[in-house]
């Protein structure tokens, strides 16, 4: 097995940049990344039961994703024509269509980029990953489920909004955190903040955790 496999991009790298084929023509990635944040998800095999569930669901809640300024794209080890055949079928049986690209990785090029094989789970699938990318381009958050677990939609939502919350107010999310609950003010660095932050009204267990509302 080759060394390239079992690299994956970590939080905080610029995400690698690549060329593909999707179904929604050719696409290059850092162009489509350009101005909005960018959820690069992966999926075993088209035509099987967990994977229909996980591309309905991102797509049913398309303009949530839409709302939030970001793009989705997906990933598996098939041909366009495998992917397209899929995307009629679902359409079809469902009325759900996949409303957004998907790359025919056929030679492993962005599975291999993006370690989306994990050997001793599939040496031919890809697993369930999930990227989150800003529309910086680097990475921020990454998920890996197995072949056999579906995802939660609403936790990938979660944490898309959690990072834009935290990007834009300057805070961190706790446990179990979701939009309109309190967020936690970073810890002082300083005596002088330390004091300050003595006389706030944030709801405080001690003065290194600090909630607020926004
Ligand atoms: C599924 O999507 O159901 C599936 C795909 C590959 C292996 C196991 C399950």
């Amino acid at each position: 097995m080759e060394e390239q496999i079992y690299q994956m991009p970590r939080i905080g790298d610029t995400a690698p940049d690549f060329e593909a084929k999707t179904t929604h023509g050719p696409l290059n990635f850092s162009e489509y990344n350009k101005g909005s944040w960018v959820i690069l998800f992966s999926h075993p095999a088209d035509f099987t039961p967990v994977c229909t569930t996980e591309m309905s669901g991102f797509a049913t809640r398309s303009d949530e994703f839409k709302a939030l300024n970001t793009k989705l794209i997906g990933l598996s080890i098939d041909s366009i024509h495998a992917h397209v055949a899929w995307v009629n079928n679902v359409k079809k049986n469902s009325g759900v269509l996949f409303n957004f690209p998907i790359i025919a990785d056929i030679d492993m090029k962005v599975s291999k980029l993006y370690g989306m094989l994990q050997p001793n789970e599939s040496e031919t699938a890809t697993v369930r990953a999930v990227f989150i990318i800003d529309p910086t381009g680097k990475v921020r958050l990454i998920m890996y489920y197995p072949l056999n677990v579906g995802r939660n939609m609403d936790e990938i939502i979660r944490t898309l909004k959690a990072l834009q919350t935290s990007d834009k107010h300057a805070v961190a999310l706790p446990l179990n955190w979701v939009p309109g609950e309190k967020v936690i003010v970073p810890p002082p660095k300083t005596v002088d903040e330390m004091e300050e932050r003595e006389k706030s009204d944030y709801e405080m267990m001690d003065f290194y955790l600090a909630k607020k509302d926004l």
